[in-house]
């Protein structure tokens, strides 16, 4: 089951038809808008925490073989998550795939990544005052009409809370482990 929808995820990043297919909120035998962003996600998430304990926590905090820095291309360092996600939504982006999606926080280390729509607000409110839990909504942006999914950012590795606790734009610096930091935005057109 799990190894199914892993494929079907795949295919849907690769393909970029998917959506056609699931006649926006009607599901026709396809999947529904749920369902297709829970699945987006998934893969966000997994990579997302492979990349930050695999890569950052044990090249930069456990064997400090190289740092990670905003600045990586001239301080010759890692990529931060942050980023490597942002790059991986700007190539999705660029491919015209039938979804968007952004990090977020109110908490934000670069101002840019605040929210700016009101379901953004609102859903960013709802996970973190309800850990565990997804926020689901529509949206009307520029005569369209969005289902937006907001989704818990955890602190998952021990990287991402010292790193924002230490950094000095950081509006907050009382992040625990295990504790919501921001959210992921996944935005499809209905
Ligand atoms: C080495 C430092 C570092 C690590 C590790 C790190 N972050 Fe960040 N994070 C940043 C910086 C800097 C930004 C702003 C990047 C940008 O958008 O330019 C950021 C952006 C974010 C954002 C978007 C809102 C904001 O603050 O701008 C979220 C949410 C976030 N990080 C959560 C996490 C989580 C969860 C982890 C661990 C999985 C993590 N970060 C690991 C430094 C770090």
């Amino acid at each position: 089951m799990r190894s199914k929808i892993v494929l079907l995820v795949s295919s849907m990043i690769g393909s970029a038809a998917l959506l056609s297919a699931c006649g926006g909120s009607e599901t026709k035998g396809g999947i529904s808008p749920q369902v297709m962003a829970d699945s987006l996600f998934s893969v966000m998430e997994a990579d997302r925490t492979v990349y930050t304990k695999l890569i950052i926590g044990r090249l930069a905090k456990e064997e400090k073989v190289i740092k990670a820095s905003e600045h990586w291309k001239d301080e010759k360092a890692l990529v931060l998550p942050a980023q490597m996600f942002r790059y991986g939504a700007e190539r999705v982006a660029e491919k015209g795939a039938p979804f968007s999606y952004s990090l977020l926080s109110l908490w934000p280390v670069n101002k840019q990544n605040k929210p700016k729509t009101e379901i953004e607000k609102k859903g960013l409110n709802f996970i973190s005052e309800n850990p565990g839990k997804n926020f689901y909504g529509e949206e009307e942006l520029g005569g369209t009409k969005y289902f937006t999914a907001v989704y818990p950012d955890v602190g998952v590795a021990p990287a991402c809370v010292s790193c924002h606790n230490k950094h000095k734009d950081s509006p907050r610096t009382d992040f625990k482990i295990g504790e919501v930091m921001g959210g992921v935005v996944i935005r499809i057109p209905l």
